[in-house]
């Protein structure tokens, strides 16, 4: 003990310059303390091309129907590259937006039609889906849909988004087809994108809906329904009738979440009910 202290006393009685040395470097030899003492050349650093990162790339299925061009507006408004697959391409829209989206022509139906429009997507966000007979809505909501699915997962795709439906008791009886393709589709969705996978379940969703050239205003309908249905929950749990008494939600509000579901790496995914699509379409 005795001895570790006098040899503190006798280092803390050498030069500075001495002593500057050995501060760093302890017991360095001769000639350690003549490479640091030559001053220290700094090399210029080399400029390194840094590419720049490519912005999202999001693919939606449906880009021209009534909630797949809230969708589009949604995110080309964030920023994003956006383009559309649907069976008539680009429609014969007069709106800019309409204009800034990259439109494929294909059909769900036909798997190898949609191949190519997967290459370089981030996220898919699917509005396809529609009401025939019983065969026809399973294909178009439940076969077309698992196609999708399976093809992006083969691509690579990191995120899907599904536009499903809320259950509606008995109506789900008469629309059979309807809601059992929504399920197989969802059922798909979970077992290829456990991590980035999202199902709205929307119930009405209102808005301004085109039909060939006229403009139907459904939100005059569906605003004030959804201010007086949301705030009804528990009654929605009564057997039979309960169901029908989801509230609406504008298809602004389905396209905002659906971009987000599709980009936000940490949005949880699964299924998210009306409830959940008015939460998040409040958040900023
Ligand atoms: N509207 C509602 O109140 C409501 C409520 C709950 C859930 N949803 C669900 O939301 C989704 C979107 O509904 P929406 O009202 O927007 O439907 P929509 O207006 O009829 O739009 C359907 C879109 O899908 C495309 N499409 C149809 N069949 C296709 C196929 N085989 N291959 C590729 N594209 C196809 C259509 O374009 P082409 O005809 O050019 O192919 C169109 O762009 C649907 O899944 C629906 O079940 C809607």
């Amino acid at each position: 003990m005795r001895s570790s202290v006098a040899r503190l006393i006798r280092s803390s009685s050498a030069s500075p310059s001495r002593l500057s040395g050995n501060a760093f470097f302890g017991n360095a030899t001769p000639s350690d303390q003549r490479h640091i003492e030559k001053p220290f050349k700094v090399k210029e650093a080399e400029p390194v091309n840094v590419t720049k990162p490519s912005p999202h790339k999001l693919l939606v299925l449906g880009g021209s129907g009534f909630v797949g061009s809230h969708v589009c507006k949604e995110a080309l408004d964030k920023g994003l590259v956006v383009s559309s697959l649907n069976r008539s391409g680009k429609p014969s829209l007069n709106e800019p937006w309409a204009d800034k989206v990259i439109w494929n022509q294909g059909n769900l139906l036909e798997p190898a039609s949609l191949k190519d429009a997967m290459d370089n997507v981030s996220a898919v966000v699917s509005c396809v889906g529609g009401f025939g007979s019983n065969s026809f809505m399973y294909k178009i909501n439940g076969t077309a849909n698992i196609n999708a699915i399976r093809a992006a997962a083969e691509k690579g795709v990191k995120r899907f988004v599904y536009v499903s439906a809320a259950d509606f008791g008995l109506v789900n009886y008469l629309l059979q087809g309807y809601y059992e393709g929504k399920r197989a589709s969802e059922a798909e969705l979970l077992s290829k994108f456990t991590y980035g996978g999202v199902i709205l379940r929307p119930g009405f969703i209102h808005g301004t809906r085109r039909v060939g050239s006229v403009k139907i205003p459904l939100g005059l309908v569906g605003s004030p329904m959804q201010m007086v249905l949301q705030n009804i929950k528990p009654l929605t749990r009564l057997p039979l009738i309960g169901p029908l008494l989801t509230p609406p939600v504008s298809a602004a509000s389905v396209g905002k979440v659906a971009v987000r579901a599709a980009t936000d790496p940490v949005f949880p995914p699964g299924i998210v009910d009306v409830y959940g699509i008015m939460r998040y379409s409040e958040q900023n």
